[in-house]
């Protein structure tokens, strides 16, 4: 294992202590929530079972015999734990680097607590260096890349690559996310955009950073 997959699978571990005792925890998508599942698999009979945000963790929470709930019969939730692409000490992320970015914040916003897990490599000051995913509605791809072109970033489309939902992913290099709250509002108003991978007006609550001396806790509080 690399010294970034320890720092991933150390901040996965942390989050099974936030967890309640027989809830319905909300799983996000990527490396560093595979895991999370892994470890929530040794603890599956103190959880009632989860609610997933792509049809690969789906896939990873069913074949680890944890039971998989929809949305909508689960109603709120308890506790959300997602990775992200970069973090912030506000909390503000970017996320959508796996393409689940839309069904990730809506169970986001579905509950009560966000815990992020990442590893020290995800923490800058300002979010922007890696390129920000936008899910579109096919047809719009052209038109809204036109608008983020006028907000100054560098769209790519991701050739190849259809989301869950059906949609396609641009990858947006060189925006200035000076205020990622007003950007997220921005681009989320641009005709054809499903949701923009921001994550700032809604962050996380709590971030666990995995680093080489262990997982700092950073909360939106402090
Ligand atoms: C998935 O769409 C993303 O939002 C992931 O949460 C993000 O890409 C982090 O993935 P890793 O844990 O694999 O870095």
């Amino acid at each position: 294992m690399t010294s970034q997959d320890l720092m991933k699978q150390q901040a996965a571990a942390a989050a099974l202590e936030h967890l309640e005792e027989g809830g319905l925890v909300g799983v996000g998508t990527g490396s560093t929530v595979n895991f999370f599942i892994d470890g929530l698999a040794k603890m599956r009979s103190r959880i009632a079972g989860a609610v997933s945000s792509s049809e690969a963790s789906t896939r990873r929470l069913r074949a680890q015999g944890i039971p998989v709930l929809d949305l909508n019969e689960a109603g709120e939730l308890e506790v959300y734990v997602d990775g992200a692409d970069e973090a912030t000490r506000r909390l503000h992320l970017v996320k959508g680097g796996g393409g689940a970015l839309t069904r990730e914040k809506i169970v986001a916003a579905a509950s009560r607590r966000f815990v992020c897990i990442v590893d020290e490599q995800k923490l800058v000051e300002r979010l922007g260096r890696f390129p920000l995913p936008v899910e579109v509605i096919p047809m719009a791809r052209g038109h809204v890349a036109r608008q983020l072109a006028r907000l100054g970033g560098e769209p790519v489309w991701r050739e190849g690559f259809v989301t869950d939902n059906g949609n396609h992913i641009l990858d947006v290099r060189g925006l200035e996310i000076a205020d990622p709250v007003a950007l997220e509002g921005e681009i989320n108003q641009v005709a054809g955009v499903v949701t923009v991978g921001l994550f700032a007006r809604r962050p996380a609550d709590v971030l666990l950073v995995g680093t080489s001396t262990g997982v700092v806790t950073l909360t939106r509080d402090a």
